[in-house]
């Protein structure tokens, strides 16, 4: 499978590491996640690897994949957390994290979620506007303690990359502009309960370019030199995540080690620990999303659709930001076809491929959408009345649910009767 060996064919069958496909298809239904633990380890190590000689220390994504089980997966190495939210923060923690290895992003926390996250005593937590810091301070205040605090910052840089996941750019919601940074610097020189630690950026995601890092660095080094001559004692520098993958063999990602060369003797220069926030890179490709086809249907036009079980509202990339994602059929397969792959929604965007060549699979067969292991899951939805799929984790040659699928009673459970 892209970026990963661990999705190989066995005797004509497509296997995560030891375990047949068709099996767990077999035994959990579908639509069904599956995730190669060792895939998310062996992703984790490459990145550490590629950074080695710098000091740095890296915070999963868990917006990519919240699982209880692919956190502490990553936690076992050594990795810690990035949250976004209250409800990521109790996801991390309840994975066993500790929360000094946790940092909280976001450019909407409430004041629910950053008493949440002082209390908890994380790491610390990134501001994106001079509100929110007046707004930490006053909750640390109550709380009686100094907040540790990094301050996102926009850098104006546009990376090439899907519109909806570019986010260094002014025209975007995060961060702290560039011309705000004396006015910031001055603020927070009179918050008390402030303790400005840290200097951060993300710029976007799957940005295969590493010179729009190098551009967005350059200028956080400009801040880094007017924050220390204004007497802040910045200790750390997080470049964010947003390190590429493979989702289609003609466009392979750009090497992690080259983003390692361009960026690493900038970084060095700024005598802090780097923090990274790696998600996709890291479980993208460690997941597929099992799919059986329900129906073949021809149009007057010649026109073929498969009809699977799976739909947007268990991968919701294709419709809401054109993703590709290679489909194919865990029975190998010696002939093709060219067809719609769609799902059962009403919705004519439910659909994970258009006009594709894909093996000639027949009803009831089944199919493995790839490198489903990021923003997919933990994007799915009810909507329809669907049942939030069930998820399991292999290792080696054992396979165990990490996530049952939901139930119709679930689906009314909040509901007043
Ligand atoms: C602040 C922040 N950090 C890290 C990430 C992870 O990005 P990626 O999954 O592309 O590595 C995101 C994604 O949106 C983000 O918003």
């Amino acid at each position: 499978m892209l970026d990963s060996n661990l999705f190989p064919y066995c005797d004509g069958t497509l296997c995560c590491e030891g375990v047949s496909l068709e099996k767990l298809a077999e035994e959990y239904g579908t639509p069904l996640f599956v995730t190669s633990r060792n895939s998310l380890v062996n992703r984790y190590r490459s990145f550490e690897r590629a950074f080695s000689e710098l000091d740095h220390f890296t915070c999963y994504s868990v917006k990519a994949n919240f699982n209880l089980h692919v956190i502490r997966a990553l936690a076992a190495e050594g990795c810690g957390c990035d949250v976004n939210s209250g409800g990521e923060l109790y996801r991390a923690l309840q994975a066993g994290v500790e929360p000094g290895k946790i940092i909280m992003a976001g450019v909407g926390k409430t004041a629910v979620d950053i008493e949440y996250a002082i209390s908890s005593e994380i790491l610390m937590l990134k501001a994106e506007s001079l509100s929110e810091l007046r707004m930490i301070d006053e909750i640390a205040s109550r709380l009686g303690v100094k907040a540790s605090v990094g301050i996102r910052i926009n850098p104006n840089v546009t990376a090439e990359t899907h519109p909806y996941i570019t986010t260094g750019d002014s025209k975007e919601k995060f961060g702290i502009d560039e011309v705000d940074l004396d006015e910031m610097f001055a603020l927070v020189k009179t918050l008390e309960h402030v303790d400005l630690a840290c200097l951060d950026m993300h710029i976007g995601s799957q940005v295969f370019d590493a010179d729009f890092y190098h551009a967005a660095l350059e200028k956080l080094l400009d801040v880094l030199t007017a924050a220390r001559s204004a007497g802040f004692g910045i200790r750390y520098f997080d470049i964010g995540g947003g390190f590429p993958v493979t989702y289609e063999p003609q466009k392979p990602a750009t090497p992690i080690e080259h983003f390692a060369d361009k960026l690493v003797p900038l970084l060095e220069k700024t005598d802090t620990t780097i923090l990274f926030e790696p998600g996709r890179f890291i479980t993208a490709n460690s997941a597929v999303l099992l799919t059986r086809v329900l129906y073949r249907k021809r149009n007057h036009a010649g026109k073929e659709f498969v009809i699977v079980d799976a739909g947007m509202t268990e991968l919701i990339r294709p419709a809401l930001y054109q993703s590709y994602h290679e489909i194919v059929a865990v029975r190998q397969h010696d002939s093709v076809m060219v067809a719609d792959i769609v799902g059962p929604v009403c919705e004519s965007g439910d659909f994970f491929a258009r006009e594709r060549t894909v093996d000639r699979v027949e009803e009831g067969e089944l199919l493995a959408i790839l490198s489903a292991g990021a923003y997919a899951s933990v994007m799915s939805s009810n909507y329809n009345g669907r049942l939030r799929p069930a998820e399991v984790m292999v290792d080696g040659d054992e396979a165990r649910l990490i996530r049952k699928r939901d139930t119709f009673e679930q689906l009314i459970q909040n509901e007043m009767f």
